[in-house]
Parts: structure tokens; C-alpha cells; sequence
């Protein structure tokens, strides 16, 4: 039995008298999904083998022959043709066997000073760094391309809802840029969360730190980290960055979601706001006048898997006492799940805003239903003298009319408008336009198209920086 264990090449192999059972194998094994961090893992690997040599722990030829396995081992990775081997339970251990294989003793000599512990720690860090800056890419042609949308739509109007209720007129370019607000939030919070990611947990060993000479701020200078962890419990143990991510991430599927859910009421043909072309949709094996959106639905959906990932870490984490814990290994699915999840939905996202089309008529005929003028007949009643909440009023009974007579209130003759304030005059039809309306909100942060063009030059020059 401990021969069959030491041709596994299990590092603790001497200590256990008998192997685990296959369920047992299967059930702590990780190679099965943290394969993707190899290439990490290997640039971890060389950064540690060179500080290894530069402080005199690894002679010259050690360091040289792991260097020359490692580029062995990435090709062979790359090719398809590594073999990933259950038996050795991990990315780190695959590595390091085949490592061994490969340029003998120096690849046993690659783990001094160091441990799975602050090595898959490392790991991750790399990975969710690249991660962010890849995602920080998407969320910048996402905002690219509804910057294109709400330009070539500055003028368009359509309702403004609260309550799902026509509210105020608002142009299409001013409702676009909601969105490119949100996901400018959320660019800025990767960004920072970055900066918690971007630091080398390497060194703390296994959680003590280590008894060679090393030189962490030389590996950490290698793998472009901005400092060390300070503390080596802390860095074993550490999964804050990941949650983190997980929750910046959260917020960038919430207003997917939001996005979603409003792409799908405005393609509803009842509303008939929007098409969305059909690359992005599908039919219904039923009925084959459906044309259904299903990119929109799906990301809706996927918001709640992500939301499921972020409250799995937490939980993950709440239990553990200090330092490391095999629970941790728990943590790379939800976060790889999270990391694909958000990456094909921004891809796609960018893509589909390409794919609308904008329906101007149907937005229009919608905002000259429900009174969407009435603030702007109250406050040119306030402008004339009358105090808001007595205009407020004055209008809300001229409202009562046009329902009453099934006009709106730009449709009702002068006369009858009087009777509601003599202050009304004939000035009065300019404000009750939808073009009125939406001019006249003209400052900053205002639907008017002059605000949106104004709003759209300004994040366009961010965007480019
Ligand atoms: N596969 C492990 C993980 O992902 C690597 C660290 C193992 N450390 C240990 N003490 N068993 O967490």
C-alpha cells in the first residue's frame, strides 16, 4: 500500500499506511476545475524558483532546469497533451510531479519555503487580476456601445415611467446613459477592489512563514503584485478579494438585470419600443409567431446564480478558524462560475446593443398618453406666480378633464385651460410639447438632448483614457 501511494508521488505519502478510497479521491480532488490556474501556477512557480537562486537556496543548475521544465510543461498544457491525473489530486501537485519527471531533483527542491497553502493563494490572486482586467475591457465596450446607441438617439423621446406609470417625457439618449452611469460604477469598484487582489500572500509557507532567507518583495516586484500580505495567517487564509469580486460582480449582473428587464418589456409587442435583431433571439416550437428574447431572459436569470456565488463564499468563509482550511478549496467555482458568467454576459451585451432598433413612433405615440406634460404646465403656473402645490393642484383637476373629454392636456383649447388658472396663456402649448418638455430640463444630469450630447462627449473622453 505505500508503494501504490508513492507512485502517486503524494507529498505526505510515508505518514499514511493506507490510500483513500475512490470516493474519498474524487471527493477532494480539485484538478477537475483548478487545471485552469496552471498557467498562474507556473508563473508563480518561476518567480519563486528565481528568488530561490538569487538569495543562494537554488544552485544555478536547479533553477535552469525548472525553468526549462516549466516551458516544457505550459507547451504540453497548451497542446492539449499534459495529463491531468486525479491521483494527484491538484493543479500544484499535477505540476510539480511532471516537473520532477521531467528535470529530476530540482523540481523536488521548487517546493522549499513554500506550500500549497500560500501557492494556491497566489494562484488566485494572478487569476482574478487577469480576470478583472479582461471584464474591466468588457464593461468598456458595453459603455462603448450604449454611448453609440444614445447618440445616434439623443433626440428620440419616450415616456419615463415611475410606478411603470408614463411619468415625464425623457429622450432615449438620456435613458441609455442611466446605464453607462451604473457600469461606470461598477468599473470604478473592480478597480478597487483590484488593488486588494494585486498583493502576494507567497512566503507565508504553510501559515507561519518560512525558515529560509527568502525575499518576498523581489517575488512580489516578479509577479507585478503592488505589495506583500503582512501577515502570514491572514495571507493563507484570505478570501475577502474574492468575495469582493463576487459582489462588484453581483452589481454588474444587477443592472444587467435592470437593463434586461426593461429590453424585454420594451420588445413585448405591446409596448414595441424596440426589436432586438434576431441573432439574438429565439422561437417557440409551438407557436410560430413567437419572437422571444432570450439573451435578456437568460442574463435575468443568471444574475441569480452569480447572487448564489457570492452568498456561497460568504458563507464558505464565516466558519473558519485561522489559517487555512480545506474548505477553502471550495472557493474557485463559484468564483470561476462568476468570472464566465459575467464575461459572456458583457460580451454579448456589447454585441446585442448593437443589434436594436429603435422604434421612435411607437415611443412617441406612448408618451402623449397619460399626461406626461402635467409638471410642465405646473411649474410655468408657478413660473407666472401661483405657488407649486396650488399649481399642482390647478393641474390635477385639468387633468380629471382631459380624461373626462379623452384628450391630452397639449389637445385642450385655451379657453378650457383657463378655467383651471387665468394665468394660462397661449404660451402655454410650448411647454406642453414633448420637445418642450424635454429641452427645458437642461442641466446637468437633465434628459435634454443637449445634456445627453454634452453627457455623452464627457464619458466618451474617459472611455479613451
Ligand atoms: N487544492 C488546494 C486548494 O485549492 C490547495 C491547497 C491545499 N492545501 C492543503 N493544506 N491541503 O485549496
Amino acid at each position: 500500500m505505500t508503494s501504490q501511494l508513492s507512485t502517486k508521488g503524494e507529498a505526505w505519502s510515508a505518514r499514511f499506511s493506507e490510500p483513500v478510497s475512490d470516493l474519498v479521491k474524487r471527493y477532494t480532488a480539485s484538478v477537475n476545475f483548478d487545471k485552469r490556474l496552471a498557467p498562474f501556477d507556473i508563473q508563480g512557480s518561476l518567480a519563486h524558483a528565481g528568488m530561490l537562486h538569487a538569495q543562494g537556496i537554488l544552485s544555478a543548475q536547479d533553477h535552469a532546469d525548472i525553468e526549462r521544465g516549466m516551458a516544457q510543461i505550459l507547451s504540453e498544457i497548451e497542446a492539449g497533451t499534459f495529463e491531468w491525473l486525479l491521483d494527484l489530486e491538484d493543479v500544484h501537485l499535477n505540476i510539480e510531479k511532471r516537473l520532477t519527471e521531467l528535470v529530476g531533483d530540482a523540481g523536488k527542491r521548487l517546493h522549499t519555503g513554500r506550500s500549497r497553502n500560500d501557492q494556491v493563494a497566489t494562484d488566485i490572486r494572478l487569476y482574478m487580476r487577469a480576470a478583472i482586467d479582461d471584464i474591466l475591457g468588457l464593461i468598456r465596450d458595453l459603455r462603448g456601445a450604449l454611448l453609440d446607441l444614445a447618440e445616434k438617439h439623443a433626440d428620440v423621446i419616450l415616456p419615463g415611467f415611475t410606478h411603470m406609470q408614463v411619468a415625464q417625457p425623457i429622450t432615449f439618449g438620456h435613458h441609455m446613459l442611466a446605464y453607462v452611469e451604473m457600469f461606470g460604477r461598477d468599473a470604478e469598484r473592480l478597480v478597487d477592489a483590484r488593488r486588494r487582489v494585486n498583493r502576494l500572500p507567497l512566503g507565508a509557507a504553510a501559515l507561519a512563514g518560512t525558515t529560509f532567507p527568502i525575499d518576498r518583495a523581489r517575488v512580489a516586484h516578479l509577479l507585478g503584485f503592488e505589495d506583500v500580505c503582512h501577515n502570514s495567517l491572514d495571507a493563507v487564509s484570505d478570501r475577502d478579494f474574492a468575495i469582493e469580486f463576487c459582489a462588484a460582480a453581483s452589481l454588474v449582473m444587477m443592472h444587467v438585470s435592470r437593463m434586461s428587464e426593461e429590453l424585454i418589456i420594451w420588445m413585448s409587442p405591446r409596448v414595441g419600443f424596440i426589436d432586438i435583431a434576431d441573432r439574438f433571439c429565439t422561437g417557440s416550437s409551438i407557436m410560430p409567431q413567437k419572437k422571444n428574447p432570450d439573451v435578456p431572459e437568460l442574463a435575468r436569470g443568471k444574475t441569480g446564480r452569480v447572487y448564489g456565488h457570492l452568498m456561497g463564499l460568504l458563507t464558505l468563509m464565516k466558519g473558519q478558524p485561522l489559517a487555512y482550511n480545506k474548505d477553502n478549496q471550495e472557493d474557485k467555482e463559484p468564483l470561476f462560475d462568476t468570472v464566465d458568467t459575467l464575461t459572456d454576459t458583457l460580451r454579448i451585451f456589447a454585441d446585442m446593443a448593437k443589434g436594436i432598433t429603435v422604434k421612435p413612433d411607437a415611443m412617441r405615440a406612448a408618451a402623449l398618453q397619460g399626461y406626461a406634460t402635467a409638471t410642465d404646465l405646473a411649474d410655468y403656473l408657478v413660473k407666472k406666480g401661483l405657488p407649486f402645490r396650488d399649481a399642482h393642484e390647478a393641474v390635477a383637476h385639468a387633468v380629471r378633464a382631459c380624461d373626462l373629454a379623452g384628450c391630452d392636456l397639449s389637445e385642450m383649447p385655451l379657453e378650457q385651460l383657463r378655467a383651471f388658472s387665468p394665468l394660462i396663456g397661449d404660451d402655454v402649448y410650448a411647454v406642453l410639447t414633448l420637445e418642450g418638455s424635454v429641452a427645458a430640463r437642461d442641466h446637468i444630469g437633465g434628459t435634454a438632448p443637449a445634456q445627453v450630447k454634452a453627457a455623452i462627449a464627457r464619458v466618451r473622453e474617459h472611455l479613451t483614457r
